[in-house]
């Protein structure tokens, strides 16, 4: 049985998830609830490698079917040994993106019929569905100034070098998601500054989960 809530966080890159999450996490474990947070692609040690693979620049060569098998590989184990258990032992689980992300890039993105990332994601996480999903979203403009910066220090990922008409869809995708299951996914705009976001973020997990 679960005991435990699990919130995922989905967006594009530079919508300012990492941050976000943190606070979400902070402001959990000052109410006293114990808090683990994982990302995907990874979180496990096979997710981990099966990351390695998916994000090397090296890899042009993978097929739309394979990276998608690859994301549900990662994510099975994902459920299974991690976030299954921990759920049931009361604690609280956050991700850093989860299956909406298969349906927003390998199906919006990328243009596999949506329907099969939906039901390959079925099998990969079961009833394991998340209670909450927050979608981050920022606008093409303030995201890319956020990512230039970030990007000087880091190197690139095969996912950064995607166009931005790439990007929109994956944004339209994520919007889809939102308005298909308005029970679970909030779309919540990150403009106003990362204390305000943060507020609108507390407030849709009292109303939802607390
Ligand atoms: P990561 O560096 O974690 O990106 P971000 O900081 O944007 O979360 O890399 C994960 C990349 O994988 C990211 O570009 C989105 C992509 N992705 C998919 O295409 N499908 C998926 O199912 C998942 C989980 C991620």
């Amino acid at each position: 049985m679960r005991a435990g809530k699990f919130i995922t966080f989905e967006g594009i890159d530079g919508s300012g998830k990492t941050t976000q999450i943190r606070y979400l996490a902070d402001y959990l474990e000052s109410r006293g609830f114990e808090i683990v947070l994982l990302r995907e692609p990874g979180g496990t040690e096979i997710g981990e490698e099966i990351r390695r693979i998916l994000l090397d620049m090296r890899n042009q060569g993978m097929t739309m079917e394979a990276e998608l098998f690859l994301f549900e590989a990662a994510r099975a184990q994902l459920v299974r040994t991690v976030i299954r258990p921990t759920l049931e032992r009361g604690i609280w689980v956050i991700s850093d993106r989860f299956h909406d992300s298969s349906v927003a890039y390998q199906g919006y993105g990328r243009g596999l019929p949506v329907d099969m990332v939906q039901s390959l994601n079925k099998w990969a996480i079961g009833e394991t569905q998340p209670d909450l999903t927050i979608v981050l979203e920022l606008s093409m403009e303030a995201r890319n100034m956020r990512l230039e910066r970030r990007q000087d220090s880091g190197h690139k990922d095969r996912f950064d070098v995607e166009s931005q008409a790439f990007k929109q869809r994956v944004c339209s995708g994520f919007r889809a998601i939102a308005q298909e299951e308005p029970d679970r996914v909030i779309v919540i705009e990150s403009q106003d500054g990362k204390e305000e976001t943060a507020k609108l973020i507390r407030e849709q997990v009292r109303r939802n989960l607390l």
